[in-house]
């Protein structure tokens, strides 16, 4: 690897570090995995009222990335933990200062809240809550990314150094102290901006010299960093040239308990035998476009079928794959809660359910009005409840077969129970990017593995610890 060509020190404090050198272990690195949960919800009405306006919010930004207005249908103020899901904690710095970030498959660049003038507004929570900065100042490996590095290109598209790095034109291009362009980053509702900076990751049993990172001194309606696990040069899987990754996505119902799985960085060696049952879907190619840069970072897999109690649902074709706008297909996103559909998959799957489910319960759209999902069913009166199975069959072959409790949430005390899946019902000049994203909460208690080596996605049901 080529060192890049222009570091600075960090306030003029700090001289150029010597590369570290990576241990090259073979042990995979772990980390805990946790729900990130900056909330405690007054009741069930509630939470998943929230969890489905974030995940519709979540499902905008997907599809719409860059765009700096919210669409008109979030009119829920957004939790903190909007991107919520799953968080990490990482180490950086020299000494190291640990930092908590969303682990976020859906985009690609690593940053942190940075100095003690970092601010965000719209951040208030419920509860009490400190956000962690980091502070360069405090750590001998922090460095400022140089206008010349390369990894300066990586966070602005379409970088060309000759314009903008100007004052490096007319100086010797070794002493050339002009700055990588600071960043800003639109999210569907919100925003991140700081400064890049090169910095070391302190892994459990590895440190990562020169990994870039943002230095953010603003955000707006952001609770923590963000750790893009996403495809482009700048995430965490790329800047560590990781084969894989994996995780066990704990059940929301550990979300008040501080419970934790473990996020495995190259674990194949270690656990062959232990994956040896995971079913695969390749990934399906990103669509190629100019100016939809962040469809290129998304995990797309190719869904083929949806069968709701055995029965198969008619879905259109043009939903299941992206077509040369790059519209349509279904990406895989730890960012996501509750899956998203376009509205015209997601009708036919309301429709078979309230088929075969009404047969036996009643349909209960009181409670529909007041969580924002749908369908509902009353269960009341009933011993037991049977629903129908939820099935989803990929290109390849795999089915992921889900467990009744990962797509009906129990609502209430009245033993009404509803599909915990998102859709909106914008017009198709909106319905753009990913027809289908599958969250985390359809996910509980499968064993996930990203492998980039292979291309393909790969999946177990398993009691995640
Ligand atoms: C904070 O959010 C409120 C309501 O969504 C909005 O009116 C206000 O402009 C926001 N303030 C800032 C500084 O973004
Ligand atoms: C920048 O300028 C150099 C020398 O003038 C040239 O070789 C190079 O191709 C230019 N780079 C871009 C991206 O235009
Ligand atoms: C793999 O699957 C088989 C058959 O379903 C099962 O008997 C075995 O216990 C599984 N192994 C692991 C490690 O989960
Ligand atoms: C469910 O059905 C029972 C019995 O018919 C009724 O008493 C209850 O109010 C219903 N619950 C809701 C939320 O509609």
């Amino acid at each position: 690897m080529s060192v890049p060509s222009c570091f600075l020190p960090f306030f003029s404090l700090f001289f150029f570090q010597p590369l570290l050198i990576s241990s090259s272990s073979s042990t995979p690195i772990t980390i805990p995995l946790s729900i990130s949960n900056t909330n405690s919800y007054a009741d069930l009405y509630q939470k998943l009222s929230q969890l489905s306006s974030t995940s519709l919010a979540r499902a905008h930004h997907i599809k719409n990335p860059q765009q700096s207005n919210p669409l008109p249908t979030s009119t829920t103020p957004l939790l903190p933990h909007s991107y919520g899901g799953y968080s990490i904690s990482l180490s950086f710095g020299t000494p190291p200062q640990t930092i908590s970030f969303i682990m976020d498959t859906g985009s690609d660049f690593v940053w942190f809240p940075c100095t003690k003038r970092y601010a965000c507004r719209n951040c208030s929570f419920p509860g009490p809550q400190d956000i962690t900065s980091f502070f360069p100042k405090q750590s001998s490996s922090a460095k400022i990314v140089g206008c010349l590095n390369k990894k300066c290109g990586w966070i602005h598209s379409n970088f060309d150094p000759n314009l903008s790095c100007s004052e490096c034109q007319s100086q010797n291009q070794e002493k050339c102290t002009q700055i990588c362009p600071p960043y800003l980053i639109l999210y569907g509702s919100g925003a991140t901006g700081g400064i890049a900076l090169v910095e070391t990751l302190d892994l459990p049993n590895k440190k990562v010299a020169n990994f870039l990172v943002g230095c953010s001194l603003f955000s707006s309606r952001q609770a923590a960093g963000i750790a893009g696990f996403g495809r482009g040069l700048a995430s965490l899987p790329s800047q560590l040239g990781l084969k894989q990754f994996s995780y066990c996505l704990l059940s929301r119902s550990f979300d008040d308990s501080g419970k934790s799985s473990l996020l495995v960085l190259d674990g194949q060696s270690n656990s062959d035998k232990k994956n040896g049952n995971l079913s695969y879907i390749p990934f399906s190619k990103n669509p190629i476009l100019p100016g939809k840069k962040a469809f290129q970072i998304y995990y797309y897999v190719g869904l083929r079928k949806i069968s709701v109690g055995g029965k198969k649902v008619k879905i259109p074709y043009k939903y299941l794959v992206s077509d040369s706008d790059g519209n349509g297909g279904t990406i895989v996103d730890s960012g996501s809660t509750f899956t998203y559909m376009n509205s015209p998959v997601f009708e036919p799957v309301v429709s078979e359910f309230i088929n075969q489910v009404t047969k036996v319960y009643e349909r209960a759209e009181n409670v529909e009005s007041l969580t924002g999902l749908k369908p509902c069913f009353n269960l009341s009166g009933h011993d037991s409840a049977v629903l129908p199975e939820l099935k989803f069959s990929f290109k390849g072959g795999a089915e992921m077969k889900l467990p009744l409790a990962n797509y009906f949430s129990i609502v209430g005390d009245n033993k009404v129970v509803c599909l915990t899946m998102v859709t909106d019902n914008l017009g198709p000049e909106l319905t753009t990017g990913p027809s289908i994203i599958l969250g985390s909460f359809q996910m509980q208690n499968f064993n996930v593995e990203y492998d980039l080596l292979n291309e393909r996605f790969g999946f177990r049901q398993q009691i995640c610890q």
